[in-house]
């Protein structure tokens, strides 16, 4: 055997006697983040499992598809829009639709990626006609989100439009009122913004929008291309 095979087993033996130390039961030998990574990923696997068989409400007897919510697991930044439309409902994926190619390009002009963030909804299933989200149905549907969060642990959540703004913040301020400045979510720092649906219908709102997501940028210390 030689000299560096030693080095290697000594290293391993260190690594796994600071785990039992710090008091951990299971010993993974993946990289610290990839360990890290892999939990959460883990974590959001386990809670979509879940979500896919939710019946708490009325919605889940008209889906198609139970709508979870993407992205990187890991992602700094999460967007949290309204509900699924017929587009989302029937490829079960958040913002797929007219809104969804316009939070592309307010999510490009950031210089990020749909990858490189998380997006998800406030309710899981779409309701019909795409009316707008019940009380009872987002009482039934928010926990789940509320989970989503504690796992993705985001530093910026972007919550897109007057029901995800007042769903989060527990307010009933009008969106023009909540947005262009961060609220606390739970030690999260929460900009609300006006929906991609909305900037559809009202161009003049896209200068809002650009305010909020370069205050976001600057918020993550990104540089703005
Ligand atoms: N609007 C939303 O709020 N969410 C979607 O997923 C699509 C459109």
């Amino acid at each position: 055997m030689n000299k560096e095979f030693y080095e290697i087993i000594d290293s391993l033996k260190a690594y796994v006697d600071g785990e039992k130390i710090s008091g951990e039961r299971e010993i993974c030998f993946l990289p610290r983040d990839a360990k890290a990574e892999s939990s959460i990923a883990h974590g959001l696997a386990v809670l979509k499992e879940k979500v896919s068989s939710c019946q708490k409400c009325p919605l889940a007897g008209g889906r198609m598809n139970v709508v979870f919510g993407e992205g990187n697991p890991n992602a700094p930044l999460m967007f949290v829009g309204e509900a699924p439309g017929a587009d989302e409902d029937s490829q079960g994926k958040p913002f797929v639709g007219r809104a969804g190619q316009l939070l592309t390009k307010i999510i490009g002009s950031i210089g990020l990626t749909r990858e490189d963030v998380y997006i998800a909804n406030i309710l899981k299933c779409r309701p019909p006609g795409n009316r707008n989200p019940l009380p009872g149905e987002i009482a039934a549907c928010s926990p789940h989100l509320v989970k989503q969060i504690g796992e993705i642990k985001p530093r910026v959540i972007c919550a897109l439009g007057k029901f995800a703004a007042q769903t989060l913040l527990s307010s009933e301020a009008p969106i023009s009122r909540l947005r262009g400045k961060f609220h606390d979510y739970l030690g999260v720092k929460l900009m609300p913004t006006y929906h991609p649906a909305y900037l559809l219908r009202n161009s003049s709102g896209k200068k809002d929008v650009w305010d909020d997501m370069k205050a976001i940028s600057k918020e993550l210390g990104l540089t703005v291309p």
